[in-house]
């Protein structure tokens, strides 16, 4: 810059981005816009010669994370969102628009639940909840305007594992989309996208990112479908901010040793806690894939059990309405996940008062396993 004013100088302070050399570490493109030359420069962003715009459309944070967790799910290409709701949204509307239907399972999560029995049905798009344990009872449901069958791989809170086979198959028999949410599982227990699901969502926030300081989404899928749902992600600016898909980038390098030391501690802990005194029922899949069964384990407190006690003797386990934390966690589902769900929909489903889930953390299985055996005893009053 020539001779310029002090107050012009103090907006143009350390120059335009010039710097060539390559950092070890992706730097963080913590711009809401791209510059260009001139419009030559400009016309071969249009052209494809230019990778970025608007970082409401694109950015090179969110192409790190969205190519990542394709990479890990197996599938061509993936879109990341502001959050695991926004990217269950994008993903549905890649596929169903007012006037058509879809069939979903019942024991979904609460956030889900609404977002289709209220908000989508207000935009003209109708939900079917069914019972997604027989197969039949799903094509019962299938109407001529059924777009979609969506299911969760390991359903929030109760841990039912979907049939992924049964479901494509009927899927392709009708000329159905299947979109699956992949949270409580991840990649690296299960990639449904393998077995044929169409599209495969995630709320981010959870394990991908894996340290409760982010709140993001992906979908993932074929190269047409994403390009719907990038383009719904666009135009109803559900974009992930630069910083929080850097810091989930940086969450996923990890993902591999998170989850094979939250799963083995997932299986220690309910393994001991089945049959111990307090605790009436212990879920916890009994087959999800060969790498394990995940890293939630939900617990039922017997009728006797004094639920405010469990909770308030969990010494460092704290109560927190989110999972997949290094840290374990608990959270009450009725009051808070499910909270949404029709009373008489979680008393069938198996949600009562007594239900809690625990995300088991990273530390030592011992300790984990002490404080929910001491828990238990308490709130039995021994
Ligand atoms: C299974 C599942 N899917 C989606 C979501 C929504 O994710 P987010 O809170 O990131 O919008 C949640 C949130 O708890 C969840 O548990």
């Amino acid at each position: 810059m020539k001779d310029v004013h002090f107050d012009t100088s103090t907006v143009h302070a350390g120059g335009h981005n010039n710097v060539k050399s390559v950092s070890k570490v992706k730097p963080i493109y913590q711009t809401s816009a791209f510059s260009f030359s001139d419009l030559d420069d400009l016309e071969d962003y249009f052209r494809g010669k230019n990778d970025f715009l608007y970082t409401r459309m694109n950015n090179p944070n969110q192409d790190d994370f969205a190519r990542g967790v394709a990479q890990l799910e197996k599938a061509p290409a993936g879109v990341v969102t502001s959050s695991g709701i926004s990217a269950i949204l994008v993903g549905i509307l890649s596929v169903a628009q007012s006037g058509d239907h879809i069939v979903a399972c019942e024991d979904l999560y609460g956030g889900t639940y609404q977002l289709l029995s209220d908000d989508l049905k207000s935009f003209g798009i109708e939900t079917s909840f069914v019972s997604f344990n027989d197969v039949n009872e799903i094509e019962k449901s299938i109407r001529p305007n059924t777009k979609l069958l969506y299911s969760e791989s390991v359903t929030n809170p109760l841990l039912r594992v979907e049939d992924l086979g049964a479901l494509v198959g009927l899927a392709k028999k009708h000329r159905l989309t299947t979109m699956i949410d992949n949270t409580f599982a991840t990649p690296f227990v299960l990639q449904p996208y393998t077995q044929g699901v169409d599209l495969v969502v995630h709320s981010a926030t959870k394990y991908l990112n894996g340290h409760s300081d982010v709140t993001a989404g992906v979908v993932v899928g074929s190269e047409e479908l994403i390009a719907k749902a990038k383009s719904k992600m666009t135009h109803l600016g559900c974009n992930l901010g630069p910083f929080d898909a850097w810091l989930a980038s940086r969450g996923l390098k990890t993902l591999s040793v998170r989850m094979e030391r939250h799963v083995a501690n997932a299986k220690a802990l309910a393994g001991e806690l089945n049959g111990t005194k307090g605790i009436k029922k212990v879920y916890y899949p009994e087959f999800v894939s060969e790498k394990g069964n995940g890293a939630i384990v939900t617990i039922e407190l017997d009728d006797s059990s004094d639920v405010h006690t469990f909770f308030k003797s969990l010494d460092w386990v704290h109560i927190v309405p989110t999972l997949a934390g290094v840290e374990t966690t608990v959270s009450y589902p009725l009051g808070t996940s499910h909270r949404s769900l029709p009373a008489d929909m979680c008393e069938t489903l198996g949600i009562n008062k007594n239900v809690i889930r625990i995300s088991v953390g990273i530390e030592n299985a011992e300790d984990i396993i002490e404080v929910f055996k001491k828990a238990s005893q308490t709130a039995l009053g021994l």
